[in-house]
């Protein structure tokens, strides 16, 4: 199997982290790579705020608060140095498609005439891309839903209004300390022949 597959298969959501830090210039390759995704008209409209060390605590403490992790299942999630959160702009993606080259499309009138969201189908791509990135260099990463507190988190970080929030990666070094699988872990992986409809549905 190639290297790429390899990583592919190895990756998993880690909920589990060392406290070490991540080298700056190693997150910064990471999303080097993410860069290299593909983007609908080149618009690239997604941006990483990022915590890092004792600041990711301007993230948890409203996402998740301590008085809440009582009988947490992955304490060891609080211990990621670096939080990062993904966030997309659909108007970055208007603009782009109002442009000469795109414009007979009829996307660059307002979101609302876009049938998919590529600005979430972009900022997945990369997040996938970086989540992969991360795998090969030896990190763990969780991309999770900020299903509390986010209204509270974009005030935190002063997050414009206009950007969505896809959802957060905790990211850092395995601890090896993951007690309990993901919910959905034990769920049966789909195969090919269950997601190809050869020739129609
Ligand atoms: C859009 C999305 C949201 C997710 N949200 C959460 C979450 O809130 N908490 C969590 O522990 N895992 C979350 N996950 C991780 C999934 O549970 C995980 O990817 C799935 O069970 C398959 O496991 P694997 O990625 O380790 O192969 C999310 C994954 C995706 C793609």
């Amino acid at each position: 199997m190639s290297e790429f597959g390899v990583v592919v298969r190895r990756r998993r959501m880690c909920r589990s982290f060392r406290s070490d830090p991540v080298d700056r210039e190693v997150l910064d390759g990471l999303v080097d790579l993410a860069s290299r995704s593909p983007s609908a008209g080149k618009a690239q409209g997604w941006h990483l705020v990022v915590l890092e060390g004792p600041d990711t605590d301007r993230f948890w403490r409203h996402a998740f608060p301590p008085e809440r992790r009582t009988g947490f299942r992955w304490p060891g999630l609080f211990a990621a140095p670096v939080i990062a959160l993904a966030l997309v702009d659909p108007q970055a993606y208007v603009e782009r498609y109002g442009e000469a080259d795109k414009i007979t499309t009829g996307l660059g009138t307002g979101a609302e005439a876009w049938p998919t969201p590529y600005w979430t189908v972009d900022g997945s791509m990369a997040v996938m891309t970086l989540l992969h990135a991360a795998e090969d260099h030896g990190l763990g990463a969780l991309f999770f839903a900020v299903f509390r507190g986010a209204e509270e988190v974009r005030r935190e970080l002063s997050i414009p209004g206009h950007l969505q929030l896809l959802g957060a990666i905790a990211l850092g070094w395995p601890d090896g300390g993951e007690a309990a699988a993901g919910r959905s872990a034990s769920r049966v992986r789909r195969d090919a022949a269950a997601i190809i409809h050869r020739g129609g549905w």
